[in-house]
């Protein structure tokens, strides 16, 4: 039986792309799901789809909204045992030199409230439902941005490597009673939406031209993945009976970017003896 059945996860974001697949791969495990989005039309068709999945339409980045998401799933099933911070929003590339100084600091003020801020607004709404519960669990999703340079600009790439110190320090403050860690995707098919104050609000990652492309030719597996090839990842880091042990640490989904080396790797290689 796995962990996860009579477990209760909240999950951020969870109305469409990485989120939607957590929360999918959750209910298939036997957990109940709700989930926190600002998109009422997305959360209206997970509803549709799953009867059973809590949705709960606001913004992760008021706290008030973390608290009620938090009540709403405790209301319906009675506990909360795993919180999973993962909306987020990009920067799509836009370089410092391409940026007005004025609009940078408002498009810093979004992206850190969105990416950063609201994990930790999300896991301090969280907090006292998690510690009732045995063996709970506080899992952010990161990016390969969160280590490397050029998945992003630099807003973004800073916001995820502030993830990772949320995930870090998160993980020494909270033990030994909860366990945190964190997943970090590379380019993945969804469509993640960028920074409004830089009239990036509308544009949607899976509609820009060749990336499919563009993301398969930057990884050693040469793969564009999708949602649900990292959702595993999550399940294994929520379930004890997987990852005792381990807190404090990110797990990178990414196609082997860590190990691309100074060439780009031949690729189709033939076993010749
Ligand atoms: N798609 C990628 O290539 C990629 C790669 C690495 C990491 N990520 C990260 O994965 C996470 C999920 O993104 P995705 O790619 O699935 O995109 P997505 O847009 O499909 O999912 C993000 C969800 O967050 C919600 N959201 C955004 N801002 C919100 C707010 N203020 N309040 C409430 N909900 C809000 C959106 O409505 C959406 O449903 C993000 O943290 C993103 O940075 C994505």
């Amino acid at each position: 039986m796995s962990w996860l059945e009579e477990r209760v996860a909240l999950i951020t974001g969870g109305a469409s792309g990485i989120g939607f697949a957590v929360a999918e791969r959750f209910l298939a495990e036997g957990a109940k799901v709700a989930i926190l989005d600002r998109s009422k039309e997305d959360v209206d068709k997970v509803a549709t789809a799953h009867d059973d999945v809590v949705g709960v339409v606001g913004d992760v980045t008021s706290y008030q909204d973390n608290v009620r998401a938090v009540q709403k799933t405790v209301q319906a099933f009675g506990k909360l045992d795993v919180f999973i911070g993962n909306a987020g929003i990009f920067d799509y590339f836009v370089h410092l030199a391409d940026c007005e100084g004025e609009k940078l600091g408002k498009a810093f003020d979004e992206i850190f409230s969105v990416n950063v801020k609201a994990y930790l607004l999300g896991a301090r709404a969280a907090l006292p439902e998690l510690l009732k519960c045995d063996d709970p669990s506080v899992i952010f999703t990161v990016s390969n941005s969160g280590f490397y340079t050029s998945g992003g600009g630099p807003l973004y790439t800073a916001s995820k490597h502030g993830v990772v110190g949320v995930v870090r320090e998160l993980a020494y403050e909270l033990a030994p009673k909860i366990r945190v860690n964190g997943v970090a995707p590379g380019g993945t098919i969804t469509g993640l939406r960028g920074i409004e104050k830089l009239e990036q609000g509308d544009t949607v990652l899976s509609t820009v031209p060749d990336i499919e492309q563009l993301m398969s030719t930057t990884n050693p597996l040469q793969y564009a993945q999708r949602p649900a090839d990292h959702a595993g990842l999550y399940v294994l880091l929520a379930s004890p009976q997987n990852s005792r042990a381990v807190t404090g640490v990110v797990i990178n989904s990414d196609g082997g970017l860590g190990v691309r080396g100074m060439v780009q790797p031949a690729g189709g290689m033939e076993l010749t003896s």
